[in-house]
């Protein structure tokens, strides 16, 4: 006998029990429908989240908006220590790449230089100390703007630019300028600087296409963009010497020196994701930049990949 039949006897027999039975199928009804509906919402929501893009951050598959969030938190977790690892974990070869990036740049008097993702101010530091180095008989005045999405990175580069005698207050014939950017979306206007560098910034970039066109969008004609990251080795035997390194000692090495893991499994995964120098290289041309070319550094542990906006 059917749930209806059932109650269409009661109903005969004994209303007040019908009564109950019909108002608690009614609100059972409800319910289920309720339910129903919030099921489908669910699903609609659902696919709202994974209509959104995915990326990587390091070797996991991550929305967008996450790889943005967690890239934050990465070096807003390093910041105070960061300068420190850079040394213990490249064995202060991070110093000589570097400085062979500054001289590839090979800066003049009266540059407008943007540092982006500059960080804790490495790079313009450098350049700095090159014009400085370098006579200036016309007096001409140059300027850095060291930008950065992280405002504790920029706030360990100011102190250290203080200390370094690197500030505006110490500086007669530089205009040095720390601004809080989003690589993929900068607020300068076009043409506003003629050299762009970028050092072990792009990796961390969601977009490395907006990154470049954004580059090219703020430089003038004739300005340079330069960029410094971790790239592939060119031979086997040394790539898998290089991974035992990076994967058996960098983490392990986070975690005793500066009390974090993550942030280092995430710098190794991250570099392995990074685009091949050649498949760079074709990026930055699609970007507009002409003369691209690159130089492997340390067999390919870095490269420096360079074009002009004409
Ligand atoms: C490995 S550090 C490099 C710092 C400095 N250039 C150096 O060579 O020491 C990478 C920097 O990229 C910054 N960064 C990551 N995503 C960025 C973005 N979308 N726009 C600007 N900076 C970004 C991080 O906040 C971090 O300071």
């Amino acid at each position: 006998m059917s749930f209806a039949t059932h109650l269409y006897t009661v109903q005969v027999k004994t209303p007040q029990v019908y009564n109950f039975l019909n108002k608690f199928r009614v609100t059972h009804l409800k319910i289920q429908k309720a339910m129903s509906m919030a099921t489908k919402k669910q699903n609609l929501n659902d696919e709202e989240v994974t209509a959104e893009e995915t990326t990587h951050f390091g070797f996991q598959t991550v929305k967008e908006s996450e790889k943005v969030q967690k890239v934050h938190k990465v070096f807003e977790d390093v910041a105070k220590s960061y300068d420190l690892m850079n040394d213990v974990m490249s064995i202060g070869i991070h110093r000589i790449w570097k400085d062979i990036f500054m001289e590839r740049l090979g800066p003049s008097h009266g540059t407008r230089l943007l540092d982006m993702a500059g960080g804790t101010g490495d790079v313009a530091f450098r350049y700095i100390k090159y014009l400085a180095n370098t006579p200036n008989p016309k007096n001409r005045q140059s300027h850095v703007t060291i930008s950065d999405i992280n405002q504790h990175m920029l706030d360990v580069g100011q102190r250290r630019a203080k200390d370094l005698k690197y500030d505006e207050q110490s500086l007669s014939e530089m205009s040095v300028e720390w601004k809080c950017e989003d690589a993929e979306k900068l607020t300068f206007p076009d043409n506003s600087f003629n050299a762009y560098t970028i050092a072990f910034g792009i990796r961390n970039c969601t977009h490395i296409e907006r990154v470049l066109s954004e580059a090219y969008r703020v430089l003038r004609p004739g300005g340079r963009f330069i960029c410094l990251e971790f790239s592939h080795l060119t031979h086997d035997v040394l790539q898998w010497l290089y991974d035992q390194y990076s994967f058996q000692i960098i983490p392990p090495m986070g975690q005793i020196l500066a009390g974090q893991w993550d942030p280092y499994q995430y710098l190794v995964e991250s570099i392995r994701k990074f685009p091949k120098q050649e498949e760079f290289k074709e990026m930055i041309s699609t970007a507009g930049f002409q003369l691209v070319r690159y130089e492997n550094l340390s067999f390919g542990v870095t490269s420096i990949h360079s074009g002009f906006k004409l």
